[in-house]
C-alpha cells in the first residue's frame, strides 16, 4: 500500500507550528495534515465529523460572509444559494494535469506534467495559500464505509463550501476517519481556493463571497494516488472525491487492480413481469445522465430506480459477474432544463435541504432557472445577483448552474445505493449529444464492437466545462476529461475485461439528441426514453430480435413501442437512418483521431473500424 505521509515534496517534512492532533486519527493522517498545514499556513485546523451541528455552524458562517444566501424557509427549507465568481463556473480542462514519470502513461489526450516539476510548481502556489483561513480536514469514503469496492480519502480544504458539499456528496466524517488504520490505503487530496487573507509580510485583506484565484491547478499524481487542487471552488474542481478521485485516480487504480471507474449513471429497471435489469450508462457531462437516472417511464408497468447519476465503479466478482456501485452519496446536477415536465423526480428531490449554485433568486427568496417552469418570473436576481427581467436577453441562471443534494432525498432512490456488494450490470450504454448520424438506439454485436462503440463517442460540447458550447468533439467513453492514464491503454483495459467476465454486459449506443433539418429534436426524450430502455431490456431478456445495420443492431419494425407517441413515422425513420456517405466520412475522421494513439491503439478497434467500413460499402 502507498503511504501518503511518506511521499516527497511539495509537502515539507517539518511539521507546522499549529497543534494538529486528533485522538481517533491514524498517525499517517495526522502527519500528512501537519505537513499540509506547514505548507499552506492556515490560522487553525478543524477536523470535520460530518455532524448536523457542524453543517449548521459552517452554513451560518457562510451566510455571514455572503458565500451563501439562505432561501425562504417556507418555500425551500434548509436550502441555500451560492453565487460563484463569474470566472469560476465550470471544470477547467486546460488546467487539469496528469503527472506521470513517463509521458506516454498520461497519453496524448491528457495535459501531462513531469511529477517533480509539477510538485515544485505546486509547492510554490500552495505556500501560504491558507493564511488567515481555517483548514478543514474532511475524511470521506467513496462507497459504503468498509465495502469491498469502496475507497477512502481525506481532503483538506480552506473552503467551507467544499466541506458542506463533500458532506452531501460522500460518506464524510467520523466513520470514514475511523476506517483508516495503519494498513489502510487512503487518497490524500489537498484543496485551496488560493485566496489567502494575509500576505507574506503580514498585511491582511477582507474576504470575498466566493474566493478563488485566476491561476488554477487541478493536479493528479495517479502513480502515488495524490490530488492537489488550487484556485477554484467549483464542484468539479473542488469536491475532490468526485472527478479527481472517483474518476481520474480511481481509473488508474482500476487499471492496476482489474476494475473500472466510469463516468456512468446506474439504474435498476423493473419490467411489467417484475424482471429486474441493471444498466450503466456513460454520457458526457450535461448530456442526460441525471435525467436518465431519475427517469419516470411513460410506458405503463415499468419502473426505474436510481442508484447513481454520474459515476460507477465496476468490478468482476468471484463468479465473474460485473458488479457496480455508485461511490457517491449525493447528486451534483445541472439545474437548467430540470423541470416538472422533464424531470419531476428531481423537482421533488429539490424541495428542501439543497445547496444551489449559480441559479437565479426570486423576489420571495426561492430559486429559478431556465426550464424549471413554463412561466417565466417577471423579476429575478440573476446568477450574478443583478436585476433580471425576461427582457434582459441573458440567461437568469448560468447554463452550468448546479444543485447539490443528498441521494436519500431522491424519491426514486434504490435501496441498492447502500449495498456495498453492488449490483450485477446487465448492460452498458454509451451516448452523446449528436444532431446527426448516431441512431436513437443500437446494440453492439459483441464486446469488442461494444468497446469500439465506447471509444467512438463524440458529442457536442456543453457548459459543464470551459470551451465552445455546441462544438463536436471526441469524448471516448465520456471519459476524455477524466481518464487518469493513456486513453489507448484504457481501451485495452476495457477489451481485456472480456476475459475476466463469465458473461460481459451487453453494450448499446443511444442518442436522444438527433435533430431534423429544421433543427428540432426528432425524439421527445426524458420519460419517453423508457421506450428505448424497454427495447434494451427486451433484448437482454431475449424476447426480441434485431435488425443488423453497419453500425449495430437496431429494433425491428414494431419492436420499439411507440404507441401513443406523437412522433411522425418520417421522424422515426430518420432517427434510425444510417447514411453510408456520412458514416464513411465519420469513420475517416475517427481513424485520424485514433491515429494519435500510434502503436498503442488496440488492433481490435482498427479491425472493427474496417469491418464497419466494409459493411457501409456493401450497404
Ligand atoms: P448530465 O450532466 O449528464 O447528468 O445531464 P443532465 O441529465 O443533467 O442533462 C443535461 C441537460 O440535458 C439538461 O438541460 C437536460 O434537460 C437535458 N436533457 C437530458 N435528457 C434529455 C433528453 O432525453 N432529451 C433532451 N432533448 N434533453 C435532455
Ligand atoms: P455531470 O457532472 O456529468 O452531471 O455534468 C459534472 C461534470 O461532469 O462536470
Ligand atoms: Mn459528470
Ligand atoms: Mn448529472
Amino acid at each position: 500500500a502507498l503511504r501518503p505521509a511518506h511521499v516527497p515534496a511539495p509537502l515539507p517534512q517539518q511539521p507546522s507550528r499549529l497543534r494538529v492532533q486528533h485522538a481517533a486519527a491514524d498517525p499517517s493522517v495526522v502527519a500528512w495534515v501537519r505537513r499540509v498545514a506547514a505548507l499552506t499556513e492556515p490560522d487553525a485546523v478543524v477536523w470535520c465529523d460530518g455532524s448536523q451541528e457542524e453543517f449548521e455552524r459552517l452554513t451560518t458562517q457562510m451566510v455571514q460572509v455572503g458565500t451563501l444566501v439562505r432561501l425562504n424557509e417556507d418555500l425551500r427549507p434548509g436550502s441555500f444559494l451560492a453565487r460563484s465568481a463569474p470566472t469560476d463556473v465550470a471544470r477547467v480542462e486546460s488546467r487539469t494535469f496528469i503527472a506521470s514519470h513517463r509521458r506516454e502513461d498520461a497519453g496524448p489526450t491528457n495535459n501531462w506534467r513531469e511529477p517533480t516539476a509539477l510538485r515544485e510548481e505546486l509547492a510554490g502556489v500552495f505556500a501560504g495559500s491558507m493564511r488567515g483561513r481555517t483548514m478543514y480536514v474532511v475524511p470521506f469514503s467513496m462507497g459504503p464505509v468498509g465495502g469491498p469496492i469502496s475507497q477512502l480519502g481525506v481532503q483538506v480544504t480552506d473552503s467551507p463550501y467544499a466541506v458542506v458539499s463533500m458532506r452531501t456528496m460522500t460518506r464524510m466524517g467520523a466513520d470514514a476517519l475511523a476506517a483508516i488504520g495503519p494498513d489502510t490505503t487512503w487518497v490524500p487530496a489537498v484543496h485551496s481556493v488560493g485566496y489567502p487573507l494575509v500576505d507574506a509580510v503580514g498585511r491582511s485583506r477582507a474576504d470575498v463571497a466566493w474566493p478563488c484565484n485566476d491561476l488554477k491547478y487541478i493536479a493528479h499524481f495517479p502513480e502515488t494516488r495524490e490530488i492537489f487542487s488550487f484556485g477554484s471552488g467549483y464542484g468539479g474542481n473542488a469536491l475532490l472525491g468526485k472527478k479527481c478521485f472517483a474518476l481520474r485516480i480511481a481509473s488508474a487504480m482500476g487499471r492496476d487492480e482489474g476494475w473500472l471507474a466510469e463516468h456512468m449513471l446506474l439504474v435498476k429497471v423493473t419490467d411489467p413481469q417484475q424482471r429486474q435489469f441493471h444498466l450503466a450508462a456513460a454520457f458526457p457531462s450535461a448530456c442526460g445522465k441525471t435525467n436518465l437516472a431519475m427517469l419516470r417511464p411513460t410506458l405503463p408497468g415499468w419502473t426505474v430506480e436510481t442508484i447513481g447519476d454520474d459515476i460507477a465503479w465496476m468490478r468482476p466478482d468471484a463468479e465473474g459477474r460485473l458488479r457496480a456501485i455508485n461511490p457517491e452519496a449525493g447528486f451534483f446536477g445541472v439545474a437548467p432544463g430540470t423541470g416538472w415536465s422533464t424531470n419531476p423526480t428531481a423537482m421533488q428531490m429539490l424541495d428542501r435541504d439543497v445547496i444551489f449554485t449559480n441559479v437565479a433568486l426570486t423576489d420571495d427568496g426561492d430559486v429559478w432557472w431556465e426550464g424549471m417552469t413554463e412561466e417565466v418570473p417577471e423579476h429575478l436576481l440573476d446568477w450574478q445577483g443583478r436585476d433580471w427581467t425576461p427582457a434582459s436577453g441573458t440567461p437568469a441562471a448560468h447554463p452550468n448552474a448546479r444543485f447539490t443534494v443528498s441521494a436519500a432525498q431522491c424519491p426514486s432512490i434504490a435501496e441498492e445505493l447502500d449495498d456495498p456488494q453492488g449490483v450485477v450490470v446487465d448492460a452498458v450504454l454509451f451516448g452523446g449529444r449528436r444532431r446527426t448520424n448516431v441512431p436513437l438506439v443500437s446494440q453492439a454485436p459483441d464486446w469488442k464492437a461494444g468497446v469500439f462503440l465506447g471509444a467512438s463517442v463524440s458529442s457536442e460540447q456543453t457548459a459543464a466545462a470551459e470551451g465552445t458550447v455546441g462544438q463536436l468533439r471526441h469524448d471516448p467513453f465520456a471519459m476524455l476529461p477524466f481518464a487518469g492514464y493513456d486513453m489507448a491503454d484504457y481501451f485495452a483495459h476495457w477489451l481485456g475485461m472480456e476475459d475476466r467476465l463469465s458473461q460481459p454486459p451487453a453494450v448499446f449506443g443511444v442518442n436522444w439528441f438527433r435533430r431534423g433539418d429544421d433543427g428540432r429534436f426528432l425524439w421527445p426524450g426524458f420519460g419517453e426514453n423508457s421506450r428505448v430502455i424497454a427495447w434494451i431490456c427486451a433484448r437482454l431478456a431475449g424476447r426480441v430480435g434485431a435488425v443488423p445495420t453497419p453500425v449495430g443492431l437496431v429494433p425491428a419494425s414494431g419492436d420499439l413501442d411507440v404507441a401513443g407517441l406523437d412522433v411522425p413515422a418520417q421522424d422515426l425513420a430518420e432517427l434510425f437512418a444510417v447514411d453510408p456517405a456520412a458514416w464513411t466520412a465519420e469513420l475517416d475522421e475517427l481513424e485520424s483521431y485514433f491515429a494519435q494513439f500510434g502503436a498503442k491503439l488496440p488492433r481490435d478497434l482498427t479491425l472493427r473500424l474496417e469491418d464497419v467500413r466494409a459493411e457501409l460499402r456493401a450497404a
